[in-house]
Protein backbone atom coordinates (compact mmCIF):
# COMPACT_ATOMS: atom_id res chain seq x y z
CA UNK A 1 0.00 0.00 0.00
CA UNK A 2 1.70 3.02 -0.96
CA UNK A 3 1.99 5.37 2.20
CA UNK A 4 0.48 9.46 1.48
CA UNK A 5 2.99 11.98 0.93
CA UNK A 6 2.84 14.92 3.17
CA UNK A 7 3.15 18.59 1.90
CA UNK A 8 5.16 20.87 3.16
CA UNK A 9 5.51 24.62 2.56
CA UNK A 10 8.73 26.41 4.18
CA UNK A 11 9.07 30.07 3.29
CA UNK A 12 12.67 31.31 3.56
CA UNK A 13 14.10 27.81 2.43
CA UNK A 14 16.99 29.02 1.40
CA UNK A 15 18.09 30.34 4.60
CA UNK A 16 19.86 28.08 7.01
CA UNK A 17 16.60 26.86 8.80
CA UNK A 18 14.70 26.04 5.87
CA UNK A 19 17.45 24.30 4.50
CA UNK A 20 17.65 22.28 7.46
CA UNK A 21 13.98 21.42 8.18
CA UNK A 22 13.76 20.79 3.87
CA UNK A 23 16.63 18.41 4.58
CA UNK A 24 14.57 16.96 8.27
CA UNK A 25 10.90 16.46 6.07
CA UNK A 26 12.91 15.12 2.37
CA UNK A 27 13.93 12.37 5.09
CA UNK A 28 10.32 11.76 6.19
CA UNK A 29 8.92 11.40 2.96
CA UNK A 30 7.60 14.61 3.42
CA UNK A 31 7.29 16.83 -0.37
CA UNK A 32 8.71 19.55 0.19
CA UNK A 33 7.61 22.85 -1.40
CA UNK A 34 11.03 25.71 -0.97
CA UNK A 35 9.61 29.25 -1.36
CA UNK A 36 12.16 31.61 -1.79
CA UNK A 37 12.48 35.56 -2.74
CA UNK A 38 13.24 36.71 -5.97
CA UNK A 39 17.19 37.39 -6.19
CA UNK A 40 19.97 38.05 -8.75
CA UNK A 41 22.17 36.51 -7.18
CA UNK A 42 22.00 32.73 -6.06
CA UNK A 43 20.65 32.57 -2.45
CA UNK A 44 20.37 28.94 -3.21
CA UNK A 45 24.03 27.32 -1.85
CA UNK A 46 22.44 25.64 1.36
CA UNK A 47 20.34 23.38 -0.70
CA UNK A 48 22.66 21.66 -3.19
CA UNK A 49 21.64 18.35 -1.53
CA UNK A 50 18.05 18.97 -2.34
CA UNK A 51 17.99 20.28 -5.88
CA UNK A 52 18.26 16.60 -7.71
CA UNK A 53 15.02 15.30 -5.56
CA UNK A 54 12.04 15.12 -6.94
CA UNK A 55 10.19 15.46 -3.38
CA UNK A 56 11.84 18.52 -3.28
CA UNK A 57 10.22 21.79 -5.53
CA UNK A 58 11.24 25.70 -4.92
CA UNK A 59 9.64 28.16 -6.03
CA UNK A 60 9.67 31.91 -5.90
CA UNK A 61 7.13 33.94 -4.04
CA UNK A 62 7.06 36.93 -1.59
CA UNK A 63 5.65 37.15 1.50
CA UNK A 64 4.75 41.00 1.66
CA UNK A 65 2.33 39.88 -1.07
CA UNK A 66 -1.14 38.50 -0.40
CA UNK A 67 -1.77 37.40 -4.09
CA UNK A 68 1.94 35.57 -4.40
CA UNK A 69 0.60 33.78 -0.88
CA UNK A 70 -2.75 32.77 -1.93
CA UNK A 71 -1.84 31.81 -5.59
CA UNK A 72 0.79 29.19 -3.69
CA UNK A 73 -1.32 27.93 -1.07
CA UNK A 74 -4.30 27.48 -4.03
CA UNK A 75 -1.82 25.42 -6.24
CA UNK A 76 -0.42 23.35 -3.51
CA UNK A 77 -3.23 22.97 -0.54
CA UNK A 78 -0.46 22.19 1.79
CA UNK A 79 -0.52 19.95 4.84
CA UNK A 80 2.12 21.76 6.87
CA UNK A 81 3.56 25.13 6.31
CA UNK A 82 6.18 26.84 8.55
CA UNK A 83 7.04 30.38 7.81
CA UNK A 84 11.04 31.11 8.14
CA UNK A 85 10.59 34.05 5.93
CA UNK A 86 11.73 37.54 7.65
CA UNK A 87 14.20 39.87 7.69
CA UNK A 88 15.98 38.17 10.22
CA UNK A 89 18.74 41.08 11.08
CA UNK A 90 18.27 42.81 14.37
CA UNK A 91 20.66 45.52 13.46
CA UNK A 92 19.18 45.93 9.45
CA UNK A 93 16.15 46.39 11.31
CA UNK A 94 16.72 49.89 12.95
CA UNK A 95 17.58 51.15 9.49
CA UNK A 96 14.73 49.50 7.86
CA UNK A 97 12.00 49.60 10.15
CA UNK A 98 9.00 49.62 7.56
CA UNK A 99 10.49 47.12 5.07
CA UNK A 100 11.09 44.92 8.49
CA UNK A 101 7.18 45.12 9.53
CA UNK A 102 5.96 44.39 6.09
CA UNK A 103 7.54 41.18 6.19
CA UNK A 104 7.51 39.92 9.12
CA UNK A 105 3.77 40.85 10.35
CA UNK A 106 2.22 41.74 7.43
CA UNK A 107 3.42 38.83 5.64
CA UNK A 108 2.54 36.93 8.29
CA UNK A 109 -1.24 38.35 8.41
CA UNK A 110 -0.96 37.44 4.36
CA UNK A 111 -0.06 33.77 5.03
CA UNK A 112 -3.00 33.20 7.79
CA UNK A 113 -5.75 35.30 5.74
CA UNK A 114 -4.91 32.97 2.91
CA UNK A 115 -4.65 30.03 4.95
CA UNK A 116 -8.04 30.74 6.66
CA UNK A 117 -9.59 31.19 3.39
CA UNK A 118 -8.18 28.62 1.33
CA UNK A 119 -7.21 25.57 3.35
CA UNK A 120 -8.35 26.30 7.11
CA UNK A 121 -6.84 22.56 8.20
CA UNK A 122 -3.42 23.31 7.22
CA UNK A 123 -0.87 23.56 10.16
CA UNK A 124 1.25 26.54 10.09
CA UNK A 125 4.13 27.04 12.40
CA UNK A 126 5.63 30.95 13.05
CA UNK A 127 9.03 31.65 13.64
CA UNK A 128 8.96 33.64 16.77
CA UNK A 129 12.18 34.78 18.55
CA UNK A 130 13.57 35.06 22.26
CA UNK A 131 14.10 38.97 20.80
CA UNK A 132 10.50 39.71 21.67
CA UNK A 133 11.58 39.39 25.70
CA UNK A 134 14.21 42.27 24.81
CA UNK A 135 14.60 43.80 28.16
CA UNK A 136 12.60 41.66 30.03
CA UNK A 137 13.59 38.34 32.11
CA UNK A 138 11.89 36.52 35.01
CA UNK A 139 13.65 35.33 37.97
CA UNK A 140 14.64 32.35 40.65
CA UNK A 141 16.35 30.31 42.72
CA UNK A 142 17.06 27.22 40.52
CA UNK A 143 17.57 29.67 37.00
CA UNK A 144 18.62 32.68 38.52
CA UNK A 145 17.81 35.32 35.35
CA UNK A 146 15.84 33.34 32.38
CA UNK A 147 13.15 33.56 30.01
CA UNK A 148 10.28 31.20 29.38
CA UNK A 149 6.95 31.26 27.86
CA UNK A 150 5.47 33.20 31.54
CA UNK A 151 7.85 35.70 30.90
CA UNK A 152 6.30 39.47 29.39
CA UNK A 153 7.57 40.63 26.39
CA UNK A 154 9.59 43.95 25.89
CA UNK A 155 10.76 44.19 22.78
CA UNK A 156 13.67 46.40 22.03
CA UNK A 157 13.96 46.77 18.27
CA UNK A 158 12.09 47.15 15.11
CA UNK A 159 12.43 43.57 14.26
CA UNK A 160 11.46 42.45 17.94
CA UNK A 161 8.40 44.93 17.73
CA UNK A 162 7.38 43.01 14.26
CA UNK A 163 7.85 39.68 15.56
CA UNK A 164 6.14 40.44 18.55
CA UNK A 165 3.18 41.56 16.31
CA UNK A 166 2.88 38.38 14.12
CA UNK A 167 3.59 35.92 17.27
CA UNK A 168 0.41 37.53 18.66
CA UNK A 169 -1.88 37.41 15.46
CA UNK A 170 -1.09 33.85 15.07
CA UNK A 171 -2.24 33.43 18.63
CA UNK A 172 -5.61 35.43 18.07
CA UNK A 173 -6.08 33.35 14.90
CA UNK A 174 -5.22 30.14 16.58
CA UNK A 175 -8.22 31.51 19.46
CA UNK A 176 -10.53 33.27 17.12
CA UNK A 177 -10.66 31.18 14.18
CA UNK A 178 -9.55 27.52 15.70
CA UNK A 179 -6.57 26.97 13.19
CA UNK A 180 -3.56 24.97 13.90
CA UNK A 181 -1.32 27.89 14.50
CA UNK A 182 2.19 27.66 16.63
CA UNK A 183 4.95 29.38 17.55
CA UNK A 184 8.39 28.71 18.59
CA UNK A 185 10.19 31.02 20.35
CA UNK A 186 13.48 30.47 19.34
CA UNK A 187 16.34 31.52 20.80
CA UNK A 188 19.58 31.71 18.81
CA UNK A 189 20.75 29.11 16.80
CA UNK A 190 23.96 28.67 14.79
CA UNK A 191 25.66 26.29 12.29
CA UNK A 192 28.21 26.20 9.69
CA UNK A 193 25.11 27.50 7.29
CA UNK A 194 24.51 30.75 9.46
CA UNK A 195 24.47 33.59 7.34
CA UNK A 196 27.70 35.73 7.11
CA UNK A 197 26.36 39.09 8.97
CA UNK A 198 25.05 37.07 12.40
CA UNK A 199 28.18 37.35 14.72
CA UNK A 200 28.99 33.97 15.41
CA UNK A 201 29.73 33.38 11.55
CA UNK A 202 31.44 36.74 11.18
CA UNK A 203 33.54 35.74 13.85
CA UNK A 204 34.54 32.15 12.70
CA UNK A 205 34.43 32.99 9.30
CA UNK A 206 37.49 35.75 9.57
CA UNK A 207 39.03 32.80 12.09
CA UNK A 208 38.86 30.54 8.63
CA UNK A 209 40.40 33.01 6.43
CA UNK A 210 42.92 33.95 8.77
CA UNK A 211 44.62 30.27 8.98
CA UNK A 212 43.79 29.59 5.70
CA UNK A 213 45.97 32.61 4.14
CA UNK A 214 42.87 34.70 2.92
CA UNK A 215 42.87 37.71 4.97
CA UNK A 216 46.47 38.78 2.94
CA UNK A 217 46.22 42.24 3.72
CA UNK A 218 45.68 41.17 7.40
CA UNK A 219 42.33 43.55 8.38
CA UNK A 220 41.61 43.08 12.12
CA UNK A 221 38.20 42.05 12.83
CA UNK A 222 35.78 44.67 13.99
CA UNK A 223 33.14 44.13 16.39
CA UNK A 224 30.32 45.71 18.03
CA UNK A 225 29.29 45.03 21.95
CA UNK A 226 30.83 41.82 23.11
CA UNK A 227 29.57 41.82 26.54
CA UNK A 228 25.74 41.10 25.24
CA UNK A 229 25.12 37.32 26.97
CA UNK A 230 22.85 35.08 24.63
CA UNK A 231 21.49 31.37 24.86
CA UNK A 232 23.33 29.83 21.89
CA UNK A 233 21.89 26.29 20.32
CA UNK A 234 22.62 24.13 17.30
CA UNK A 235 20.27 24.95 14.49
CA UNK A 236 20.01 21.35 13.58
CA UNK A 237 18.32 20.86 16.66
CA UNK A 238 15.97 23.64 16.62
CA UNK A 239 14.17 22.82 13.56
CA UNK A 240 13.42 19.29 14.80
CA UNK A 241 11.62 21.46 17.56
CA UNK A 242 9.54 22.90 15.00
CA UNK A 243 8.67 19.89 13.48
CA UNK A 244 7.67 18.22 16.72
CA UNK A 245 5.22 21.11 17.56
CA UNK A 246 3.41 20.53 14.24
CA UNK A 247 2.85 16.76 15.40
CA UNK A 248 0.79 17.76 18.67
CA UNK A 249 -2.78 17.20 19.36
CA UNK A 250 -3.46 20.74 19.63
CA UNK A 251 -1.04 23.74 18.87
CA UNK A 252 0.63 26.10 21.26
CA UNK A 253 3.43 28.07 21.57
CA UNK A 254 6.87 26.94 23.09
CA UNK A 255 10.19 28.37 24.05
CA UNK A 256 13.38 26.55 22.57
CA UNK A 257 16.78 27.16 23.81
CA UNK A 258 19.45 25.60 25.81
CA UNK A 259 19.47 27.13 29.07
CA UNK A 260 22.79 28.50 29.34
CA UNK A 261 23.84 31.76 28.20
CA UNK A 262 26.96 32.76 27.42
CA UNK A 263 28.62 36.64 26.06
CA UNK A 264 29.86 37.57 22.70
CA UNK A 265 33.15 37.98 24.29
CA UNK A 266 32.86 34.12 25.50
CA UNK A 267 32.28 32.71 21.72
CA UNK A 268 35.37 34.70 20.91
CA UNK A 269 37.32 33.50 23.12
CA UNK A 270 36.93 30.00 22.63
CA UNK A 271 36.58 30.02 18.59
CA UNK A 272 40.14 31.51 18.75
CA UNK A 273 41.26 29.51 21.09
CA UNK A 274 40.07 25.90 19.38
CA UNK A 275 41.98 27.35 16.33
CA UNK A 276 45.07 27.88 18.40
CA UNK A 277 45.18 31.70 18.89
CA UNK A 278 44.28 34.61 21.46
CA UNK A 279 41.22 36.88 20.21
CA UNK A 280 42.58 40.15 22.05
CA UNK A 281 45.65 40.06 19.20
CA UNK A 282 42.70 40.13 16.36
CA UNK A 283 39.53 42.24 17.09
CA UNK A 284 38.82 45.83 17.19
CA UNK A 285 35.91 47.46 18.85
CA UNK A 286 33.95 49.41 16.56
CA UNK A 287 31.25 51.10 18.25
CA UNK A 288 29.49 52.30 14.90
CA UNK A 289 28.28 48.49 15.24
CA UNK A 290 26.65 48.71 18.34
CA UNK A 291 22.96 48.73 18.23
CA UNK A 292 20.75 52.33 19.17
CA UNK A 293 19.58 49.79 21.73
CA UNK A 294 20.85 45.99 22.86
CA UNK A 295 19.45 42.85 24.19
CA UNK A 296 21.75 42.22 27.18
CA UNK A 297 20.81 38.57 28.43
CA UNK A 298 19.21 36.15 27.07
CA UNK A 299 18.66 32.80 28.68
CA UNK A 300 16.39 30.30 27.78
CA UNK A 301 14.52 27.58 29.92
CA UNK A 302 12.21 25.33 27.41
CA UNK A 303 10.99 22.83 30.47
CA UNK A 304 7.52 22.96 28.44
CA UNK A 305 9.60 21.88 25.43
CA UNK A 306 11.31 19.34 27.16
CA UNK A 307 8.20 17.81 28.71
CA UNK A 308 5.35 18.02 26.04
CA UNK A 309 7.62 17.73 22.83
CA UNK A 310 10.58 15.56 24.04
CA UNK A 311 12.99 17.90 22.81
CA UNK A 312 16.53 18.72 24.35
CA UNK A 313 19.68 20.28 22.70
CA UNK A 314 22.34 17.66 21.28
CA UNK A 315 25.13 19.41 21.60
CA UNK A 316 26.95 21.96 24.25
CA UNK A 317 28.04 25.30 23.73
CA UNK A 318 31.49 24.14 23.36
CA UNK A 319 30.33 21.37 20.82
CA UNK A 320 28.75 24.35 18.59
CA UNK A 321 31.93 26.61 18.49
CA UNK A 322 33.74 23.79 17.71
CA UNK A 323 31.42 22.48 14.83
CA UNK A 324 31.77 26.42 13.51
CA UNK A 325 35.03 26.82 13.67
CA UNK A 326 36.61 23.47 12.11
CA UNK A 327 33.81 23.94 9.74
CA UNK A 328 35.73 27.34 8.40
CA UNK A 329 39.09 26.18 8.51
CA UNK A 330 38.52 22.83 6.94
CA UNK A 331 40.88 22.71 3.81
CA UNK A 332 37.98 20.91 1.63
CA UNK A 333 35.45 24.27 2.19
CA UNK A 334 37.81 26.59 0.25
CA UNK A 335 38.18 23.73 -2.69
N1 LIG B 1 25.61 40.75 13.94
C1 LIG B 1 26.57 41.25 14.75
N2 LIG B 1 27.70 41.78 14.19
N3 LIG B 1 26.37 41.21 16.07
C2 LIG B 1 27.36 41.70 16.86
C3 LIG B 1 28.54 42.23 16.34
C4 LIG B 1 28.72 42.28 14.93
O1 LIG B 1 29.73 42.73 14.40
N4 LIG B 1 29.32 42.60 17.39
C5 LIG B 1 28.65 42.33 18.50
N5 LIG B 1 27.45 41.79 18.19
C6 LIG B 1 26.43 41.38 19.16
C7 LIG B 1 25.06 41.98 18.91
O2 LIG B 1 25.00 43.32 19.40
C8 LIG B 1 24.19 41.00 19.71
O3 LIG B 1 24.18 41.36 21.06
C9 LIG B 1 24.92 39.67 19.55
O4 LIG B 1 26.22 39.98 19.07
C10 LIG B 1 24.25 38.69 18.61
O5 LIG B 1 23.96 39.35 17.41
P1 LIG B 1 23.45 38.53 16.12
O6 LIG B 1 24.35 37.40 15.82
O7 LIG B 1 23.21 39.52 15.04
O8 LIG B 1 22.08 37.86 16.62
P2 LIG B 1 20.86 38.50 17.43
O9 LIG B 1 20.93 37.96 18.83
O10 LIG B 1 20.76 39.95 17.26
O11 LIG B 1 19.61 37.86 16.68
C11 LIG B 1 19.60 36.51 16.24
O12 LIG B 1 18.92 35.70 17.18
C12 LIG B 1 17.54 35.99 17.34
C13 LIG B 1 16.98 35.00 18.38
O13 LIG B 1 17.39 35.40 19.66
C14 LIG B 1 18.91 36.47 14.87
O14 LIG B 1 19.01 35.17 14.34
C15 LIG B 1 17.45 36.84 15.00
O15 LIG B 1 16.82 36.69 13.73
C16 LIG B 1 16.81 35.89 16.02
O16 LIG B 1 15.45 36.20 16.16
Amino acid sequence: MKIPQPTALITGVNGQDGSYLAELLISKNYRVIGLHRRSSSNTTSRLKSLMDNDSFILKEFDISDVGSCSNILSTYTPDYIYNLAAQSHVFSSFSQPVYTVETNTIGVINLLESIRSICPNTRFYQASTSEMFGASYSENDQHGKYQDENTPFSPQSPYAVAKQASHRFVQIYRESYGLFACSGILFNHESPRRGDQFVTKKITKYIGELVNGKNPHYHKLKLGNIYAARDWGYAEDYVQAMFLMMQKDTPSDYVVATGQSYTVEHFLELAFKIAGMNYKDHVIIDKTLYRPAEVNYLKGISTKAREELGWRPSISFQQLVEKMVLYEISETKYD
